[in-house]
């Protein structure tokens, strides 16, 4: 059963917004206009009206949705109790470092971020050099380190456990690019390699270069960012799929072998997630994306960033003390359709 927000702000999610009965009305007016039906919000009714700014690249600009705010005589951003907001928790990760790799954007960026809000020291690692200046000059925390560098290299891989200085805590693999949903028969192997080069070979070679500070001290915590595709074959192509069913065999297998020594290794299986995630640089495939599209038409909408980092940072922390080995979705709930 929803229900009805008192007041509507720009951060009240986009199905929030469709219920109310003037946002609604305001929102399919607006779309009208632009020729398309209310069902084409369906995928992004959990995310913040504020959100779908970045997400359309501006087709929905910050003017439009401040005037829809101002036309339901909405409120400022945490009026509407209904909303889910990250909630850190002061001094969770007090003392440790963190090594986050994919740290420029998305999934990577927010957990670096929560970390680093939680009292932790972040190895923010990315190829991307602009995603991590912006990185760490939003957080004024002071604990953010970034380092510019390739996850299939090994010197860059050095230089990010360097950067750490001696103690590894936690490791969060989180960079990964997405394939061109090609099936067996069309994928390149320039694509097969880019994917498995980046998404398993990445987070194989970074939990095997973080191993021994973790194996000295006893402890640690690695958190693997698999996919829906590793849970099942109608979520991309089959480089993808593969890679992704590959970090859930690198977990598994982790888990088992350092279990006695402390350490523990997890797994999170994100569903759809709005970021800018890359594609393989191919572009996609119109056998996978014919067959796939009535499939992905029925997933649950799709989460934010701070959802999954929420969920990957619960594992890597103490509280995930008695958990290792789990794949666990964090994807609305399409692991169970
Ligand atoms: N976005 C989704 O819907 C979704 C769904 C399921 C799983 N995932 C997984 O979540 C993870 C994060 O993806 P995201 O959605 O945040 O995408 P994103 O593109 O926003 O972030 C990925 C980051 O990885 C970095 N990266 C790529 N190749 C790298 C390399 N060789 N070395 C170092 N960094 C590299 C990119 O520069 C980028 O900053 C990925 O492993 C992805 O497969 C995403």
């Amino acid at each position: 059963m929803s229900t009805t927000p008192r007041v509507l702000t720009a951060a009240s999610t986009v199905g929030t917004w469709l219920e109310h009965p003037e946002g609604g009305a305001a929102i399919r007016e607006l779309l009208e206009q632009a020729g398309v039906g209310a069902d084409a919000l369906a995928p992004v009714a959990n995310l913040p009206l504020q959100e779908l700014v970045t997400l359309s690249q501006g087709r929905l600009s910050q003017d439009v949705v401040d005037a829809l705010v101002r036309r339901v005589g909405g409120g400022p951003a945490d009026a509407d109790e209904s909303v889910w907001r990250e909630r850190i928790t002061p001094g969770r990760f007090d003392g440790r470092t963190v090594v986050v790799t994919g740290a420029a954007s998305g999934i990577g960026r927010a957990t670096a971020h929560r970390i680093a809000a939680e009292g932790g020291s972040v190895v923010a690692a990315d190829i991307t050099e602009p995603g991590l200046e912006t990185l760490a000059s939003e957080s004024d925390t002071g604990r953010i380190t970034t380092v510019t560098g390739d996850i299939t290299r090994d010197d860059d891989i050095d230089r990010i456990v360097t950067a750490a200085g001696g103690r590894i805590d936690g490791l969060a693999n989180v960079a990964g690019i997405v394939d061109d949903f090609s099936p067996a028969h069309e994928t390149s192997d320039e694509m097969w390699r880019r994917v498995f080069a980046i998404n398993v070979d990445g987070v194989f070679r970074l939990t095997r270069a973080v191993l021994p500070a973790m194996l000295e001290r006893r402890a640690g915590s690695i958190v693997n960012v698999a996919s829906e595709a590793a849970l099942r074959g109608n979520a991309a192509g089959i480089a993808y799929t593969a890679a992704k069913h590959a970090v859930v065999g690198i977990t598994k297998n982790t888990a088992f072998m350092y279990g006695p020594h402390g350490i523990r290794v997890n797994a999170v299986a994100p569903g759809g997630v709005a970021t800018g995630i890359a594609h393989g640089g191919a572009p996609d495939s119109a056998w996978g994306n014919e067959r796939t599209r009535d499939f992905l038409r029925m997933i649950p909408p799709i989460a934010t960033a701070q959802h999954l980092a929420a969920s990957i940072t619960f594992l890597l922390s103490d509280d995930g003390v008695n958990v290792s080995g789990a794949i666990l979705p964090s994807d609305g709930g399409w692991s169970v359709q």
